[in-house]
Parts: structure tokens; C-alpha cells; sequence
């Protein structure tokens, strides 16, 4: 072992130790890597200044980055790191109704990247550029513990039922006004579903929830969405969720197969908030 992890907070999450600016990413220290996300869900890496030469090398450890859609967030030199701010072009922070605004806060209601995608991303990571004095936390909830935590009757409702994923119905009820999606748009999304339970390649299960989902497949619409609220509700309880409370040079990675996270608010129009966002591309089928 070359890494060390320490456990972060209700057994989930770990600080990563040992992973030093020019250390070189074999092989050996990939996996460590790899299978360290899996084990602990969120990796923390604090107080060390990441190039974003870097921040796309140490993406690349977990598998093939992502380039978004929006070019004009990419990072002109790597197109695979994709500006996270609440920071203009022009500099000024930005009001509260814009565009930029509403999809930042968006990301205030508990999800895992990408749901709506039929491979959807394997991890996401952020680095801190800037942070505020308070709020905009970033809270992980773990899947796997809230799974294991449902009592057997709910347990047993939902083990076998599917939940219909949809980008166009997750960004109709965003918290802030959106511009509606043309008809062709939304033609590039369409609704996906996946197992409500996932079942890792270790044998291991997890839900697979979050904010992309508009439905339970098959199920009474009303009926599903009480299931859901009440599901996500026991789930993101406080004994399942790490808060990161953000420092200027933190990485944190999170495995979106087996956890949900969320922003926490603060004040978008005043303080600044700027990060680097690396995605990872998933490779399997959510089963
Ligand atoms: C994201 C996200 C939360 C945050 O980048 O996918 O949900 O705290 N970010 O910025
Ligand atoms: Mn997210």
C-alpha cells in the first residue's frame, strides 16, 4: 500500500494520504486509487496546489474524462476541466436568476451526476480555487449504508422496481427559472430507467436515486413519487451523509455510483465560489 486512507465520518469518506504533487501514477497506485474511491465513496486530498495538468492526470487514473457541452466553461488549455463558478466571464459575481446561477443551484437538491444518461459518469471531481467564508458545503450521502438501513418491508418494495431517469423533467423542476427546452433538445434526452437497487460488481448494493429521477417505472405516478420522498428521505438522513466544508487547494472525488451528493447554499451573489470540475465517464450499465 503506497496510499493511506483516513476514515472521514460515519465510515464514509477518507482523507487521502501519500498522493504528492509529483508522484507518479503507475499502475500500482492507480488501482490503490480505484479501488480506494470505491471502498470509501468520497476521497479528500487537502492543501496541495493542483496544476490542471495535474487535476486532468489524476482524472485519468479513474478512466476516460468527459468533455461537457459548454464550451465556453472549458479551461482553454484542457477542455476536460470545466469551470464550476458563480464568477462571470466578465468578472462580477453573477444575480441570482441568471442562467448560471439557476444551474448552480440546481445542484442543491440531492443527485448523482448524469443519472439520466443510460452509462451514466463514474466520478466526479472538484478542486477548490475559491471558497466562501460559510456556506456552499458540499454533503455526500452513502448509498450503500442507507441501503442496508431500510427496514426489510420498504427493502423489499422497491428491490425489484425501476426508476425512469429524465434530464427534460429534472431541469423543468429546477428550483430557478429555465428557459423551456425546444422539442429538439429534448429529443437528446431521452428518459432513461435504471434499477432503483444496484448491485456492484462486488456483490455489494446501493440505491440509485437523486433529482434526475421523475418516476418509479410501472408504479401509480403520485404513489411512486411519495415511495420516492419517503426512500430518500430515510437515505440522506445525517448518520449516511459526510459535509465537506471547503478549503482553498481541496480535491474532493466522489463515486457517483454509489452515493448522492448536493450543494448546500450561500450567498451566490456575493461571495465567490470557483472550481474545477473534472468528470469521469462511466463504462457500465447501471444493473
Ligand atoms: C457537481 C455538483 C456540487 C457543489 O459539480 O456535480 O453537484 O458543491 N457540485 O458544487
Ligand atoms: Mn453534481
Amino acid at each position: 500500500m503506497i496510499l493511506e486512507f483516513e476514515p472521514l465520518s460515519n465510515n464514509f469518506g477518507a482523507r487521502l494520504h501519500g498522493l504528492d504533487d509529483g508522484r507518479v501514477l503507475d499502475d500500482g497506485l492507480i488501482d490503490e486509487l480505484r479501488s480506494g474511491l470505491i471502498e470509501n465513496g468520497v476521497l479528500l486530498l487537502r492543501g496541495q496546489e493542483i496544476s490542471p495538468a495535474r487535476l486532468v492526470q489524476l482524472g485519468r487514473a479513474f478512466g476516460e474524462l468527459e468533455i461537457l457541452p459548454e464550451p465556453d466553461k472549458r479551461h482553454p488549455d484542457h477542455p476536460e476541466i470545466f469551470d464550476l463558478t458563480n464568477v462571470r466571464k466578465d468578472g462580477a459575481v453573477v444575480d441570482f436568476e441568471e442562467p448560471q446561477a439557476v444551474f448552480l443551484r440546481g445542484t442543491e437538491r440531492w443527485h448523482t451526476d448524469s443519472s439520466f444518461r443510460e452509462i451514466p459518469c463514474l466520478c466526479t471531481m472538484l478542486y477548490a480555487l475559491e471558497v466562501p467564508e460559510s456556506g456552499g458545503e458540499t454533503q455526500f450521502a452513502n448509498m450503500y449504508a442507507a441501503f442496508k438501513s431500510l427496514p426489510t418491508s420498504l427493502r423489499n418494495e422497491i428491490e425489484d422496481k425501476k426508476l425512469v431517469h429524465s434530464y427534460v423533467y429534472s431541469r423543468a423542476n429546477n428550483p430557478g427559472r429555465m428557459d423551456p427546452m425546444s422539442p429538439e433538445e429534448e429529443s437528446k434526452y431521452p428518459p432513461v430507467t435504471h434499477p432503483w437497487v444496484r448491485t456492484h460488481p462486488d456483490g455489494r448494493k446501493s440505491l440509485y436515486m437523486g433529482a434526475h429521477v421523475s418516476h418509479v417505472e410501472g408504479m401509480d405516478l403520485n404513489e411512486g413519487r411519495a415511495l420516492i420522498q419517503e426512500v430518500l428521505a430515510g437515505a440522506t438522513e445525517e448518520r449516511f451523509v459526510y459535509q465537506h466544508v471547503w478549503q482553498a487547494n481541496d480535491l474532493v472525488v466522489w463515486d457517483n455510483r454509489s452515493t448522492l451528493h448536493r450543494l448546500r447554499p450561500y450567498e451566490i451573489t456575493e461571495r465567490r465560489r470557483v472550481m474545477h470540475r473534472v468528470t469521469v465517464a462511466g463504462v457500465d450499465p447501471v444493473v
